[in-house]
């Protein structure tokens, strides 16, 4: 067990995930902005204010504290840090370093993505993860949070879900820069890796001895006859190749929602409850995918996401109980899981689909910003408290 898995934090980890720029307003200097105020993309409506998070998150803290979760995922915005190549921000600096303090005041520890997503528009602009030099920026970026808020970050993740930006913006073409391109795309997944270890590396240099890794969509795939070589096909880029290659990180974050049920055209539209995503209801994923990615990277695990989209909040309990069954089982087996963060705290921004999907326990008044707690954030500080006895 390498130092830095010394230094988890003791006892589980209960938490609730969230991303800067879905929850906090002002990120105009991102590719993400630009592409959802541009015309003729399937972006639904812009971010604009979010949730008001970068002046409310005091009150989102109260929340959490109040929950008596422990931990808190926020992620920072590569785009308000460096906001020009080489120019940091100071006062962006000083905020974030405000936002963890804050945590650390109320005894919530911090769990700290580095990028989510979006890039500062000089980066996209000179090619985004095609550049390159992107590694190298990426790493620079990741020097710098180092050095200036390491001693107030308790996990690091550095990049989330590479697999899913690769995947939308370069091979789907819906998420920023929106290419469609078979070879483009095997090269940005390369890049991922690539930044992650430079990420790394200067995380590691920089001041503090937390653990870190990286945060992975994983599915629960399902083979309908003849799909056996598309799942492989699709798993290897979306998964194994990056499971493969992190065994000297100190965790693997899980991200999962669902299971997607592949045949010999591809992938089969999913039947029986269907979520308001269009996903089948599967809380059963997370189980499948914490013991995949731990017996395939055999490193400790940290379920950095999981939830579900839903205006009904009954669903959302019956999802985090089916899932928090699963996670209580794999742990009671032996499988090494240091946390959960359920998805998300706030009813926020979901990229291209906007404000329509509600994955909060928490929901926002969109013209006031008033936070109201829905009935599924009382039974997950309620869950938290009864784990795992009364999820056997
Ligand atoms: C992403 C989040 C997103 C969530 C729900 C994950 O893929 O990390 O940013 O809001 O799923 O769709």
């Amino acid at each position: 067990m390498s130092d830095r898995q010394m230094a988890f934090p003791s006892g589980f980890m209960w938490g609730t995930s969230t991303s800067g720029y879905q929850i906090e307003g002002g990120g105009e200097n991102t590719d993400w902005y630009r592409y959802e105020t541009k015309p003729d993309t399937i972006a639904v409506e812009p971010c604009d204010d979010a949730c008001d998070s970068w002046n409310r998150y005091e009150e989102d803290l109260d929340i959490i504290e109040s929950l008596g979760l422990n931990s808190f995922r926020l992620s920072l915005e590569w785009a308000k840090i460096e906001p020009q190549q080489g120019v940091f921000s100071k006062d962006a600096v000083a905020h974030y370093r405000d936002v963890l303090k804050a945590c650390h005041a109320k005894g919530i520890q911090t769990v700290v993505t580095l990028h989510h997503f979006t890039l500062p528009l000089w980066v996209a602009d000179l090619d985004g993860f095609e550049n390159p030099r992107i590694a190298e920026w990426m790493g620079n970026y990741a020097k710098h949070v180092a050095t200036e808020l390491g001693d107030e970050i308790d996990i690091a993740c550095t990049i989330n879900e590479p697999n899913i930006v690769a995947l939308m913006g370069y091979l789907l073409g819906v998420f920023p820069p929106e290419v469609r391109d078979r070879s483009r795309y095997d090269k940005v997944n390369e890049a991922m890796r690539a930044s992650h270890f430079a990420m790394r590396e200067e995380l590691r240099n920089g001041p503090g001895t937390y653990p870190i890794g990286m945060c992975l969509s994983m599915q629960e795939y399902v083979c309908a006859e003849g799909g056996e070589e598309t799942m492989e096909i699709i798993r290897s880029s979306m998964e194994d190749q990056y499971l493969a290659v992190v065994s000297d990180d100190d965790f693997i974050g899980v991200q999962c929602y669902t299971k997607i049920e592949l045949g010999a055209s591809g992938i089969i539209p999913a039947t029986g409850e269907v979520t308001e995503m269009g996903y089948a209801f599967w809380p059963q994923c997370v189980a499948y995918t914490v013991c995949r990615a731990a017996d395939v990277a055999g490193i400790p695990v940290i379920v950095t996401e999981n939830g579900i989209g839903t205006n009904d909040d009954e669903q959302r309990i019956r999802y985090l109980e089916g899932a928090l069954q699963g996670l209580a089982k794999v742990i009671d087996e032996g499988y090494d899981v240091r946390g959960y963060f359920q998805w998300s705290l706030l009813d926020n921004f979901e990229w291209t689909l906007g404000y329509r999907p509600k994955f909060g326990i928490v929901a926002v008044d969109r013209s006031t910003f008033k936070r109201t707690l829905k009935p599924s954030a009382a039974w997950y500080s309620d869950a938290a408290k009864r784990f795992p006895e009364s999820f056997k």
